[in-house]
Parts: C-alpha cells; sequence; structure tokens
C-alpha cells in the first residue's frame, strides 16, 4: 500500500504520532535528518542515539547493537542527509539490520529521500519496494522533492504494509495533498528524462567539485546524494556569505556541524551541489 502526505516531512510527523507514545524506545543516528529527533521528542520517545563512527560515518553495527526488542521504532536514512560524508548503509549491512529486528514490535522507517542520486555498487537496490515482501515492520519512506524537482509542491509518499499505513490514515488531514500536487506528482513520477537528467547533472557537479578540492587540497567527503561536506576552515556563515556573493553556488546552505562534537577541529559545511559548476572555490583555499 501506498500513503501520500504534503512531503515525507509530513509522514514523518504522522508516524512519530501514531507508532510513538511517551516512553517508547526510539533509535536514530546521532547526525541525522533532525525532523527524526523532534518528532520523536515531540511524543515522549525514550531516545537512544547512535554516535557515528570516526569520519562520521554510519556506523550500522552500533545501530544493530541499539535496537532491542523494547525497540518501538527505528529511524534510517539511506543515504543520509546529515551528515553527507558519502557514508552509507551498504545492501549487505541494510539487510542485515532488517534481519536483526524482530518484528511486529519494532517499525523501521526506511527513508529514501535521495535514494535517486545513490550510485554505489553496494548500495541497496533502487527497487527497494521488494524488501516490503520480506519485512512486515518496514516503512519506506520516498519523496519527489529532491531528485524529482516538486519540494515547493509538497509531496512524498510511505510505502508499508496496509495494516501498519491504516493506522497512519487515520490521522492524516483528508486534504493533505492537493490536486494540484497530486497532477504534478503524477506527470513528475511519467517524467523519467528529468529525473535522469538531475541524476546525471550532480553527477557531474559532484565529480567537478571532487576534482576541485583535491586540485585546493580542501578535505571533503565523497557522497551519494546531492550535497558535499568540506572542511571549510572557516565559519559556517562566512563560507555561505562567500559562496553566495561569488553567485556560483545560489544553493550554498547554511547547515553546519558544530567543530569539536565530533572530534574535528574545523566547522564543515554542506554545500548542495547546483547545475553551475564555475565555483570559485579559492575562496576556501585562500
Ligand atoms: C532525509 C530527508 N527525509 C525527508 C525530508 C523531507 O522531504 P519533503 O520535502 O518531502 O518533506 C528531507 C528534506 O530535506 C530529508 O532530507
Amino acid at each position: 500500500m501506498v500513503l501520500p502526505t504534503s512531503g515525507a516531512d509530513e509522514m514523518l510527523d504522522l508516524i512519530a504520532k501514531t507508532f510513538i507514545e511517551q516512553g517508547s524506545e526510539v533509535v536514530l543516528a546521532q547526525v541525522t535528518f533532525p525532523r527524526y529527533l523532534s518528532t520523536s521528542q515531540m511524543m515522549g520517545a525514550e531516545l537512544k542515539i547512535v554516535p557515528p563512527m570516526r569520519g562520521l560515518a554510519y556506523d550500522a553495527a552500533a545501530f544493530k547493537r541499539a535496537i532491542t526488542p523494547e525497540t518501538r521504532l527505528v529511524w534510517l536514512c539511506n543515504p543520509p542527509n546529515n551528515p553527507p560524508t558519502g557514508s552509507y548503509l551498504s545492501r549487505t549491512e541494510l539487510e542485515d539490520l532488517l534481519a536483526a529486528v524482530s518484528p511486529p514490535e519494532t517499525l523501521v522507517v526506511y527513508d529514501e529521500a535521495y535514494q535517486e542520486f545513490a550510485t554505489a555498487p553496494d548500495f541497496p537496490p533502487h527497487n527497494s519496494l521488494a524488501y516490503l515482501r520480506e519485512y512486515e515492520n518496514l516503512l519506506i519512506l520516498k519523496t519527489l522533492s529532491k531528485a524529482y524537482g516538486l519540494a515547493g509542491l509538497r509531496v512524498g509518499f510511505a510505502f508499508g504494509d496496509p495494516a501498519l499505513l491504516d493506522l497512519v490514515n487515520k490521522i492524516r488531514n483528508p486534504f493533505n495533498v492537493t490536486y494540484l500536487t497530486q497532477m504534478a506528482a503524477l506527470a513528475a513520477l511519467d517524467d523519467e528524462q528529468f529525473v535522469a537528467r538531475a541524476v546525471e547533472e550532480n553527477s557531474k557537479s559532484k565529480h567537478h567539485l571532487y576534482g576541485e578540492f583535491d586540485r585546493l587540497g580542501i578535505e571533503y567527503g565523497k557522497t551519494e546524494a546531492n550535497h558535499i561536506m568540506f572542511n571549510a576552515k572557516k565559519t559556517a556563515q562566512k563560507s555561505s556569505t562567500n559562496f553566495c556573493e561569488g553567485g556560483h553556488y545560489r544553493q550554498a546552505c547554511q547547515r553546519y556541524l558544530a567543530a569539536g562534537k565530533f572530534g574535528h577541529t574545523a566547522r564543515k559545511q554542506a554545500v548542495y551541489c547546483g547545475s553551475d559548476r564555475s565555483v570559485g572555490l579559492r575562496k576556501w583555499a585562500k
């Protein structure tokens, strides 16, 4: 069964409201899409936060250790939104993790917001919906906000067991996805060329950036999504201002991770890859 919502964001909220109650054990990564934390906290969850490995990589083994029969819900994001270090759960890691979760007590929410961009050979299959036949305690989240380019229209989906999604549906606002959005979503889902182009442009952008980072000696992490984290060696605000002033990457964003928190000496900033690849990275090198 599939259930649409006003962006995957609304779905996260509804899932939290449906399945988490005061004191429910919830497992999530320390650095991840912040809405997992805020919605879980809002419902009074008992949080089990899994720190990343050195270099901010996903720690699949630690996730597995954190999940117990008491766990109500596990938030997974693959490829991860934050930190965009290029770390991801491989097919083996994901399947190992899913197999270790004992249904039906524990629900796994697997958020694939950036999946279309992932190209690593060991990344889980893009037709991940096949997992639903095997794991009845799994909800797979998708969004048209990223590779499909419809962020402003707000549409996301959850795929999963009808019994689970029926529960979520009970608290869904019946008018949550507008008619216009539904029409746009259907057109976008048919427009395979658009997605292919977005993925290709993203790939060109990221390889261009890898080359520039290498040339300038800037530390960075390879990415399976559409954003790269690099060591700007300046405050996020200053770096972001430089980016915008240069007019190179209008989508430069001010997401950054606090220095020191993860043992890094410099602040790191994530920058979305735009289609303009003539980025003036020398500013950072100076
Ligand atoms: C990992 C992840 N999940 C979900 C969302 C929410 O997407 P939507 O625009 O569909 O609400 C985002 C948005 O940035 C995201 O990064």
